[in-house]
């Protein structure tokens, strides 16, 4: 109903997410691309807009429905979600969940790499744009509240530690993707896909274990924090 999102924690805040992985194109039919469900991005940009938040959640290829109120920019590379990005500025808050390659081919075939030859195509690669660091050290136009994940095999805290001083964002959400998430799988790196999440929250106040618990709320919570955290900076 209007009227109660009108008087959520988030009414008046525009709140921008990125989710889901990139598609690097090496020819017209392969890519590059990192496992990514979308499932906590789409899960937080649906939180938001039940708090009442105007959303623009910018997301990669996923099969995911598009959530409830949000509006939604669909992007197939780095590249092209870092303008999307950029074009959905500003924003009072931006959580940047996308799993994005890191590297993309330098050089896209225009036809299909064919085997016909002998010698195998080298891939030469070149790095992509990192979004979230290029947000969070804009000088005009930073989001007040800068959000990034870390999905880490090993030394979860400390390598979180080190993206938030790297990339210059207030707060990282770590996450043990060498563990199974909770979802009882016994997959190594289950959590990609997986419904539950075990996350730490690292920002220069310290560290926060959160309980595991669903994407969904995993969102909640970050949505009710990031309230707080808005409202904080307000008085
Ligand atoms: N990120 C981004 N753009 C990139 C790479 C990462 O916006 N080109 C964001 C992710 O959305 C995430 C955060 O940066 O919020 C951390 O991503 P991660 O892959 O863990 O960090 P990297 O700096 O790429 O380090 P590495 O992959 O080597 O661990
Ligand atoms: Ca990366």
């Amino acid at each position: 109903e209007a009227l109660l999102a009108a008087g959520g924690a988030l009414a008046g805040k525009h709140v921008l997410v990125t989710s889901g992985p990139t598609h690097e194109p090496i020819d017209p039919v392969r890519y590059i691309a990192n496992r990514s469900s979308g499932k906590q991005g789409h899960a937080i940009a649906a939180a938001a807009a039940r708090a009442g938040a105007r959303v623009t959640l910018v997301s990669g290829p996923v099969n995911l429905p598009d959530p409830a109120g949000v509006e939604v920019r669909r992007v197939e590379t780095a590249r092209e979600m870092l303008a999307a990005v950029e074009a959905a500025l500003p924003a009072d808050a931006a959580v940047f969940a996308a799993a994005v390659a890191d590297w993309r081919v330098a050089a896209e075939a225009g036809q299909k790499l064919k085997k016909d030859g002998n010698a195998i195509p080298p891939l030469a690669l070149t790095e992509n744009p990192d979004i979230l660091a290029g947000i969070a050290r804009r000088v005009a136009g930073r989001p007040r509240l800068v959000i990034g994940f870390a999905a880490e095999t090993q030394n979860v805290i400390a390598h979180a530690q080190a993206k938030l001083a790297r990339k210059g964002c207030d707060w990282i959400l770590a996450n043990d993707v060498s563990q199974d998430g909770g979802d009882q799988s016994g997959i190594p790196g289950g959590v990609m896909g997986a419904d539950r999440n075990a996350v730490h929250l690292v920002s220069a106040a310290g560290v926060e274990d959160w309980p595991t618990a669903s994407k969904a709320e995993v969102a909640r919570r970050l949505v009710d924090r990031i309230a707080e955290a808005l409202d904080r900076q307000e008085t």
